[in-house]
């Protein structure tokens, strides 16, 4: 898969804009447009019902994005939330000192009388041996030594622009958890093991951003904090370990579930060095993006480390009173940690599809139906017929009350297959002259319409008061072949 495929596709079918483009667009910063927004929402809703509504023990929450600065000193990302970057003196480009070699690099090579070259990561040159020393974009400009810089967005709140007033925008939604735990304790009574999900935006002021929504400065995450009590055994093993295992599969199997194919995902596990400050043990879960293998989302043991360090520094007790044992404990953590844009980005992708269908190129996203941003088309064959357009009007309207249905007469009907093939919608539904009749005859109308099907492209007729029964059949837990094996086929 070539990403630029994928980015042409989201601009031009309204999934993903540049944000502010009329200006020359914002830095890494991108907008939903009215699929996009569609696709975002099932995304975070099925999330939130599979990993929250469903599970007895996990609670929700909806913290705020501004929190008080201590939140950001106590957990550590005032001091540890940066990255290494180099600045080049001469084009004064910013790079992260440790990525700076995994790009092509500008050479102008003294061997042959500094003719341009561009070099591919981390190789010598051909003709004159040297590796890279300068900048790696302007080919001349010397780079600094490595500096720290926090990735956090500074804001003030209040009035005045003064450093008491100071506060960050959150760099992650974990935090607003781990600060509402005790609320959430003394509330909601929870018995351990138990979670608190949320699901909100993130900020962070990455230096190399990229791969369009992968690496944003403003994204959204879907964050899981899994509270056990570490002195448990499950299953004869400690019950953070256990439970740290339980959430990793859970999360894979959650994106399998959705229609990701398992062969373009794969877990790594960190090494010591690789660690976070607070982490016993972290895994990611990967995803062969088209740049290669990268982390779509990580699953990290952070032990007790917030909890104590936001009641070291608030001076409040963050603790759980174990009833069995008659002692207060401060419970471990498994946080799953998944972004929701590179989620998008995974399902879209894996996805995507290009056949050959009679000769000509189509276009398909074999999204799963629950995350279709449209489930249902509604096309008149003959626009210009008024008793056709009138029913195809009607039937949207009564199915959008339970489903996204989209009216759609801009073009003929192959056209209009095809574009809703592009967006993956599961099922589109075509009124023609056989459905409302022909009164210039004096023909009835049968009041049947025609269901196409987007992978299989089958055609199958069903009468219009049938038709919300088999849609919460199909956008259900029902199958093509089973739904419609009463129905007959109509010609493709
Ligand atoms: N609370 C733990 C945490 O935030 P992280 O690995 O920094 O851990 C978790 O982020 C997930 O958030 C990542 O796996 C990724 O899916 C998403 N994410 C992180 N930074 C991102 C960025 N700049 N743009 C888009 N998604 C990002």
């Amino acid at each position: 898969m070539n990403m630029d495929v994928i980015v042409s596709l989201c601009k031009r079918r309204g999934f993903i804009f540049q944000s502010s483009e009329i200006y020359g667009g914002t830095g890494s910063c991108w907008d939903y447009g009215p699929l996009g927004v569609e696709l975002k929402n099932n995304i975070k809703r099925l999330w939130w019902r599979d990993n929250v509504q469903l599970r007895p023990d996990m609670v929700g929450l909806d913290a705020s994005i501004l929190m008080h600065p201590s939140v950001w000193k106590a957990s550590g990302h005032v001091d540890h939330f940066t990255d290494p970057m180099v600045d080049c003196r001469e084009c004064k480009r910013r790079f992260r000192a440790d990525q700076v070699d995994e790009a092509p690099w500008l050479h102008f090579c003294p061997a042959t009388k500094g003719n341009k070259f561009t070099i591919p990561a981390g190789e010598p040159c051909k003709h004159c041996g040297a590796r890279r020393t300068l900048c790696p974009e302007c080919g001349k400009g010397e780079l600094t030594a490595p500096r720290h810089f926090n990735l956090m967005f500074k804001t003030f709140m209040g009035p005045v622009e003064e450093d008491a007033a100071m506060t960050y925008l959150r760099p992650e939604t974990a935090q607003g958890i781990f600060v509402n735990f005790d609320n959430v304790l003394q509330s909601m009574r929870p018995k351990l093991p138990f979670g608190i999900a949320q699901i909100g935006k993130a900020f962070r002021n990455e230096i190399t951003p990229g791969n369009f929504i992968f690496r944003s400065r403003e994204f959204e995450q879907m964050e899981i904090e899994y509270f056990v009590n570490p002195h448990d055994r499950v299953e004869g093993r400690a019950a953070d370990e256990y439970w740290h295992d339980r959430w990793i599969d859970a999360c894979e199997v959650w994106f399998v579930r959705y229609g990701m194919s398992s062969e373009n995902l794969k877990r790594h596990e960190h090494a010591a060095d690789e660690l976070a400050h607070y982490a016993k043990r972290t895994v990611d879960i990967m995803y062969r993006f088209p740049m290669g293998w990268s982390e779509l989302m990580g699953i990290a043991n952070r032990t007790d480390f917030d909890l104590k360090q936001h009641a070291k520094t608030s001076g409040k007790s963050l603790t759980y009173f174990d009833e069995e044992r008659k002692e207060h404990i401060v419970p471990f953590v498994i946080e799953p940690s998944a972004g929701v844009d590179r989620a998008l980005l995974a399902f879209l992708l894996d996805a995507y599809r290009e056949e050959e269908v009679r000769g000509d190129k189509r276009v398909v996203l074999r999204l799963h139906r629950e995350l279709a941003p449209l489930k249902i088309a509604v096309l008149p064959l003959l626009k210009k017929r008024p008793e056709i357009v009138a029913t195809a009007g009607e039937l949207r309207a009564t199915l959008a009350r339970e489903w996204t249905t989209v009216y759609d007469d801009t073009a003929g009907i192959g056209r209009l297959y095809r574009r809703q093939d592009e967006v993956g919608t599961p099922y589109c539904i075509t009124v023609d002259v056989q459905t409302v009749g022909d009164p210039d005859k004096r023909e009835a109308g049968d009041q049947r319409v025609t269901i196409r099907e987007r992978d299989s492209m089958e055609q199958i007729r069903v009468p219009i008061p049938e038709l919300p029964a088999l849609f919460r059949e199909l956008l259900g837990e029902g199958t093509w072949a089973a739904a419609t094996a009463r129905y007959p086929r109509a010609n493709a």
